[in-house]
């Protein structure tokens, strides 16, 4: 293994006294650290597919200070017309880490990753893969406990979100209880929700309500996985709405919690949760179609010295809690950076609230220290994104939950603030006072997305919870008369290696 180390200046400047003050640190290619599910992008499937880098000094330790570490990484193969194509981005996380992500069109063989810095190989560079790698894009479906396997997702196993949704519907007769559930929330003004059906490999789906345009979601979801597994034979219905549909009490007593799936769960509801439409789209369109996701959110260009030591929030007028905000930055423009982006809900109150400000773009809120996450209609769904951003996230207090907040714990990841706000003074003071724990609080949370958030993550925790969902099913899985089904799409397929039109 080759060894050699280079010097790499950084600068810590310090907006105070306008001084830089540049020292040189050692960067050791040997010992850097590269590591991520794009190193195996044979066995695991993503739209993007991303690793890690993190610089090690000669000391064995981590570079931490802002830095612009310029890695170099090429993706090199072959494909039917010669040589790869690849598409690679780097996110700078300014603190001695860079996340690559790389997508291929189609597939490519014999293909060689290699990391360099200075021209010279970082860590275990480069790395050749085995198998033929495929873009997401291509039609390889893969034995589905292979594939959980390969994609390392025994931690989801024993997820204790998953566990506790499917406690009550240990086995379940759908057929007893399918013409129920319609009856029993089937009102077009208020509710949409989907009947879906996947039986080999194939995906069905009826919908029902005014509002039905959220089907996209689970649709492409649905199909993004068929490309990767085959699916477990299963039915469900998926509640599009924001409130979760199964409530607790009530009627339900005698009737018996009715399985419904929804984005979003609560305290006094049985629905079992799925990742957002949200995270799950950033997901699937990761390097595509939008613009932010839980790896570009990682791009960092201030770091936690030179932010902004105040509290801030933009959104909706969506819950009173918003526009007792406004209050409070009001009274406290010194620690609160609060405004709303658009009156729906309380528009007579626009006068007050107002005036309404501009959207802005995500990264510029994270020149801001500390992040307030207020419930919308029901939990943010920006929560996965603040967590990653670098920045300190207050969290209000909420019944409502997404899939992963069972996993969240207050002072390690968020700092907890009342649910009327009431102490949300008081709390971003104590963060002001004690801004070492606050940094390891946001870098805690980071470490968490690092670990449970990511893409990888998302497809793992969609397929074990289906995965267990068919185990439960009791009645058989039939396709029903009038329901429509799905086309799948893809742009090649594996059987053939070749492209879709050339089958
Ligand atoms: C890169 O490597 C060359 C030769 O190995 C060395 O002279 C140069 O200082 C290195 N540059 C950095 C930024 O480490
Ligand atoms: C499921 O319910 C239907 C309708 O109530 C019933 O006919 C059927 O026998 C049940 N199936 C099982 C496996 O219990
Ligand atoms: C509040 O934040 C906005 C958006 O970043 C910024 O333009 C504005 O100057 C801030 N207000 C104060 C008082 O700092």
């Amino acid at each position: 293994m080759n060894y050699q180390m280079f010097s790499l200046q950084y600068c810590v400047i310090s907006t105070f006294l306008l001084l830089s003050n540049c020292q040189n640190q050692i960067l050791d290619v040997a010992k850097t650290q590269v590591w991520g599910p794009g190193l195996k992008p044979d066995d695991i499937v993503l739209p993007a597919r991303y690793f890690f880098i993190h610089a090690i000094d000669n000391n064995g330790k981590k570079i931490t200070s802002m830095t612009h570490i310029n890695f170099q990484v090429s993706i090199d193969g072959y494909s039917k017309d010669g040589k790869c194509r690849s598409n690679i981005n780097y996110i700078d996380r300014e603190d001695g880490s860079v996340i690559v992500r790389y997508t291929i069109a189609d597939f490519c063989e014999q293909v060689e990753i290699s990391v360099k810095y200075n021209s010279s190989h970082v860590a275990q560079s480069p790395y050749y893969i085995q198998n033929k790698v495929y873009s997401e894009r291509c039609y390889c479906p893969q034995n589905l406990d292979i594939w959980l396997l390969n994609n390392r997702c025994s931690d989801f196993l024993k997820e204790k979100q998953i566990s506790w949704d499917l406690h009550l519907f240990k086995r379940v007769n759908f057929s007893a209880i399918r013409e129920n559930i319609l009856k029993r929330y089937n009102a077009p003004e208020s509710i949409s929700l989907c009947h879906y059906v996947v039986k080999q490999q194939q995906i069905w789906r009826k919908c029902f309500g005014k509002y039905t345009g959220f089907k996209m979601f689970m649709d492409a979801t649905l199909s993004a996985l068929a490309r990767v597994v085959w699916l477990p034979e299963m039915e469900f219905y998926l509640n599009l709405g924001d409130w979760p549909l199964s409530r607790k009490g009530g009627q339900q007593r005698t009737s018996g919690p009715y399985p419904i799936f929804s984005w979003c769960g609560s305290d006094d509801s049985y629905d079992i949760t799925l990742p957002t439409y949200d995270i799950t789209e950033s997901t699937l369109e990761n390097m595509g179609r939008v613009m932010l996701d839980m790896l570009s959110v990682q791009q960092t260009d201030i770091p936690w010295d030179n932010k902004e030591e105040i509290g801030f929030f933009r959104g909706r007028d969506s819950r009173r809690e918003r526009l007792k905000l406004i209050d409070l930055a009001r009274k406290f423009p010194d620690l609160i950076n609060a405004s709303i982006t658009n009156f729906f809900f309380f528009r007579n109150e626009e006068q007050k609230y107002g005036p309404r400000v501009p959207h802005i773009s995500f990264m510029e809120f994270f020149r801001y220290k500390y992040q307030l996450n207020i419930d919308g209609a029901v939990a943010a769904y920006r929560l996965p994104y603040l967590l990653a951003g670098g920045s300190l996230v207050f969290k209000q207090e909420s019944p409502y939950y997404e899939h992963f907040y069972s996993k969240l714990l207050p002072y390690k990841h968020y700092v907890p603030i009342k649910r009327d706000l009431s102490d949300i003074i008081e709390k971003i003071r104590w963060a002001k006072d004690n801004d070492i724990r606050a940094k390891e609080i946001a870098l805690t949370a980071r470490k968490f997305v690092e670990e449970n958030l990511l893409p990888q993550h998302i497809y793992c925790y969609h397929m074990t919870l289906f995965k267990e969902w068919s185990n439960r099913l009791i009645s058989p899985v039939k396709v029903l008369p009038d329901m429509e089904k799905l086309s799948l799409s893809y742009s090649c397929s594996c059987e053939k290696g070749q492209n879709r039109d050339e089958l």
